[in-house]
């Protein structure tokens, strides 16, 4: 099996005795946020941004998160110590905690925080060399609301179809029929004239950690950006194609349906500069 550990409310607990009663909202109505990160070098890598996050998801949705930050940094550092300093990625849960049979969080008594880590696997060395095959999902419904980290079975079964039909993402469009990401990542692509685009926020996307890392790294690196509402013809004229996620952090993208990408030097240019990224805080 998976070499797994876990906390649950900050005490260590072993992963076949830990249980979630059935009355958690987050159980019983998905009524939960969470955060996605990864340890590098002993330390959670980006952790102001992701702190920033994780407060904006609970503040929209009325949760007041049930420790401090120091206290969580603190389980954090915990879990990085109990596998040795190897590098993890580490899912981070609250849950809305045990309530009434009703969707109303209001007499919720007490939320609760759940840490998962594992050691981090990435895609193989020659997914990051040639790039992956990525899939149109063509039903269109955007981040239920905005940019939350939340649980979304729409985000679980755009990638279950993807997979079955032998691509590695999918991409969503919005109701408007503009790009907005992939069921797990952030999409980018860059222009034959070396320009690189993104979907805004305004896409219905999550604001992905990696995202703004990668933003600030294209502008470092001396790239244009252009961040917008893009339609998938927009899309068919990149020249390079790649995704964005904490564990995965950019991947080349090969293929899109039938159509053919190159795993060209600007994208190789923004992966260098993501393996030796410093440790920053970003806007969120
Ligand atoms: C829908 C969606 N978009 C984008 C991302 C990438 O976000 P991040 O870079 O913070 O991992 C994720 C990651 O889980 C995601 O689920």
């Amino acid at each position: 099996m998976e070499t797994l550990k876990l906390m649950m409310d900050g005490q260590p607990v072993a992963v076949e005795q830990a249980t979630i009663p059935v009355m958690d909202h987050g159980f019983l109505f998905g009524d939960c946020i969470y955060e996605v990160l990864r340890s590098r070098n002993g330390q959670p890598f980006l952790w102001a941004t992701h702190l920033k996050r994780l407060h904006y998801s609970a503040s929209q949705i009325d949760l007041e998160l049930p420790c401090s930050d120091d206290v969580l940094r603190a389980e954090f550092q915990t879990m990085i110590d109990a596998f040795e300093g190897q590098d993890l990625q580490m899912r981070f849960i609250v849950t809305r905690g045990v309530g009434p049979l009703s969707h109303e969080p209001g007499q919720c008594i007490k939320p609760c925080r759940i840490l998962i880590a594992r050691p981090l696997t990435k895609p193989s060395g020659h997914q990051y060399a040639k790039g992956v095959a990525l899939y149109r999902e063509e039903a269109t419904n955007p981040m239920e609301k905005g940019h939350i980290k939340s649980g979304n079975v729409k985000m679980v079964l755009a990638l279950h179809r993807a997979q079955q039909l032998g691509f590695y993402e999918a991409i969503r469009l919005n109701p408007q029929g503009k790009i907005a990401e992939c069921a797990t990542s952030n999409l980018f692509w860059f222009d034959a004239a070396g320009v690189l685009h993104t979907p805004s926020v305004e896409a219905g996307i999550l604001k992905g950690v990696t995202r703004e890392l990668v933003l600030y790294l294209a502008v470092q690196a001396g790239f244009p950006l252009q961040e917008g509402l893009y339609t998938w013809s927009d899309l068919q004229q990149a020249s390079e194609v790649f995704i964005t996620s904490t564990s995965r952090g950019i991947l080349p993208v090969s293929r899109i349906g039938n159509q053919i990408y190159a795993v060209g030097s600007n994208t190789q240019t923004l992966m260098d500069r993501l393996e030796r990224a410093p440790d920053i805080e970003l806007d969120f």
